[in-house]
Order: structure tokens, then sequence, then C-alpha cells
């Protein structure tokens, strides 16, 4: 049985800490009241906007939706042999949680992604990603309802066209309902230490268990915790660039930090762009980029939406002026009837 609430003060639901309130909330705790929150947003003309951990979001002060906030607990080993087990998770797991769980119980892969803010079942959606691991490489099946064909239906890992912060439940935005996701994951160690900070600071003796604190440790220096400083993560995409265009970057700025990637592209570090151009600990209001990592946007008072525009949009001036560059950002964004909805870009 759901319990629609009115006017919800969604303030406390996103990391950024926008000030923001939604015409009609509904908490999700059972996957099977998914179906009854939906009829009741058709019957009174709303969107449904799905809310997960509020890590990647921008919200305006205020929008006519219904927003289904997944909170949905609970874990199930699907099937198990001596080297590896796939879990069945519920959406509104907390992620780290899941990560440090899986970790202790020996069931490994994931712990490059500990400490990634947010909720199980956004995990698919910008495919998160850190230290050279993305959790599509870890994801077998996802479960979900599909608002356009009016079902429930289940993807395969291969037909979910991961990428970085990249999949068709981002590309087709608003599409898709996920409620659980199952992953595959290994009892025998296998340790992704390609990051050299990294395979440095977990040493010789590598376990798994290290790993996992070592993440956390380089996080927690490098990162700001969200109920210090609200922020949504690395707040643009890391720019790929055609071979051309690098060529053309990398001879007038040799110590770009660089990527190579399929098709002679290749990945440019946005937080050393931004940087470079001087907004590294700079700030336009209560709107700033942290200072010991660029590519992090803070609110550091009472910023509206607006005021996160104006300072974001400068920065992509400001990096297209200086590098011919355009910085894409990460975050979604929602408009004022619930719907995500697509950037303006700046330049
Ligand atoms: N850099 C600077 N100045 C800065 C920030 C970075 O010069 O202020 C340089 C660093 O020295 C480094 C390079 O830029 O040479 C890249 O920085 P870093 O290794 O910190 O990673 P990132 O590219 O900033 C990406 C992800 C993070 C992820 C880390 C580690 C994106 C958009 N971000 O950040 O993901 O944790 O790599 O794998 O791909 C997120 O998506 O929210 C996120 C935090």
């Amino acid at each position: 049985m759901i319990s629609v609430q009115h006017n919800f003060d969604l303030t406390a639901f996103n990391t950024l800490a926008l000030k923001s309130q939604c015409s009609d909330y509904v908490a999700l705790t059972d996957h099977h009241d998914l179906e009854q929150a939906i009829d009741y947003a058709r019957a009174h003309q709303l969107n449904i906007f799905v809310l997960s951990g509020g890590s990647n979001l921008l919200l305006p002060e205020k929008f006519r939706a219904l927003t289904i906030h997944i909170l949905t607990q609970g874990k199930e080993i699907l099937s198990e042999n001596d080297d590896e087990v796939v879990i069945k998770v519920q959406a509104g797991e907390i992620w780290h949680d899941f990560v440090c769980d899986c970790c202790a119980k020996g069931y490994h892969g994931l712990e490059n992604l500990a400490l990634i803010p947010g909720r199980v079942g956004a995990a698919p959606i910008q495919n998160i990603g850190a230290y050279g691991v993305e959790a599509g490489e870890f994801i077998e099946t996802i479960w979900a309802y599909d608002l356009k064909q009016d079902q429930h239906i289940e993807f395969k890992a291969a037909q979910c066209d991961f990428g970085y912060r990249d999949s068709i439940f981002k590309q087709q935005a608003g599409r898709y309902i996920i409620y659980a996701v199952s992953f595959k994951l290994f009892k025998h160690a296998q340790l992704q230490l390609k990051y050299a900070d990294v395979a440095q600071q977990v040493g010789d003796e590598a376990t798994p268990e290290k790993l996992l604190q070592t993440i956390i440790h380089i996080r927690r220096q490098k990162l700001p915790q969200p109920e210090h400083f609200p922020n949504v993560g690395s707040f643009f995409k890391n720019p790929v660039l055609a071979a051309q265009q690098f060529s053309d970057l990398i001879e007038h700025y040799p110590r770009v930090p660089h990527y190579p990637q399929n098709n002679d592209m290749q990945k440019v570090a946005a937080g050393w762009l931004i940087d470079q151009a001087g907004w590294k600990g700079k700030r336009l209001g209560d709107v700033g980029m942290f200072e010991r990592q660029a590519l992090v946007l803070v609110n550091y008072g009472q910023a509206s939406l607006q005021d996160v525009q104006r300072t974001y949009e400068q920065i992509q001036t400001d990096i297209y002026q200086k590098f011919a560059i355009r910085l894409e950002p990460e975050p979604v964004l929602l408009n004022e009837s619930g719907e995500i909805s697509p950037h303006v870009s700046a330049c």
C-alpha cells in the first residue's frame, strides 16, 4: 500500500543540498507497490521521477511530478560455485554498504568502487566507475519496469550498452524504473591495480580488504564529503577527444593528463583543465569548485539551481576559450515537470 505525500521537501535527499520541493512523493519500500505508484501518477497526470541516492542530480526549486523514492532493501544469492557468486540486490540498498559487505563475505571485484555515493539501482544508469573499474563489468541482470511498453523487463548486461558514464538507461532517460540488479562476483581475489597511486598505496601484499581501505582513504583525501561540502562528485565528464583535436591540445599543453581510448581517441582530465583555467578553489557566490579537486562543484551555502547553472556555464565558457573543448556536465538535470532534460550548453 503506497502513501503519497504532498509538497514534499527534497533538500535533504539531494547531495548538492539544492532547495527543492516536489508536488507528490512516495517512499517505495516494497517493489510490489511499484505498479500502484505508477497508477497513481497516471490517474493524476503526473510525470514520474525516480529518486535513488540523489547524488547525481540537479533539482529545480519546485516541480510537479510523482517522485518515487526507491528505498527497497534485500539481497539474495541466485547461484554459486567454487569460483563465482551471483547476488541479486534490491535497488534501494546503499551502494557503499553493498560493496563493503561483499568484500567482507569474500565476494570480490567491486572494491575499487567503494565510497561512491548513491544506491544500487542507480549504479547501472551512468555505469559508475572509479580507479579502472566500472559497475557494468560485474552486472549480470537488471530488473526494471518499462513505462513505455507498460511491462516488466529483464536486461542482460550485453543489452545495456554500457560505456563511460553511459548506458541505455541514461540514453532513454525516464523510460525504465530499475528495481533490482544482479552482480557476478569472484571468490578468488582479482585486484585491479592499474592506477599507479592505488597500486603504490596498497603495497606488495595486496588483499581485497587492503584495496578497499586504500580506495576509501584516497577518496576521503581528495573528495569532499557531502555532509560537510554538498556536492555531486565529478561535475563534468572527462572529455574524449578525436586524434586531431588531441594532438592540437597536447602541442600547446604537453602536461595534460590523458588516457588512450578506442579508435585513437583520448580521454582528457577535466579536473586538470578546470584547475589550469584558475577555477580550483574559486567561487561565484555560494557555488565553487573544491580546493582539493577542481572537478567537484560545491554548494557552500544556500545555492539555487540558477546559481549552479551560472557557475558551470561560466566554467564551460572559460574552458572553451582556453582549450577549445566543450565540457559536458555529469549530473542529471530535472525540469519543472519532473522530466530529465538536456543541459543548455554555454558554448
Ligand atoms: N587534476 C588536476 N587538478 C585537479 C584535479 C585533477 O590537475 O584539481 C589532475 C590529476 O592530477 C590527475 C588527473 O587530473 O592527473 C585526473 O584526476 P583524478 O585521478 O583525481 O580523476 P578524475 O579524472 O578527476 C575520475 C572520475 C572519478 C573517479 C576518478 C578515479 C570522471 C568524470 N571522474 O576523476 O569519478 O573517482 O577518476 O577513477 O570520470 C565521479 O564520477 O563522480 C567520480 C568521482
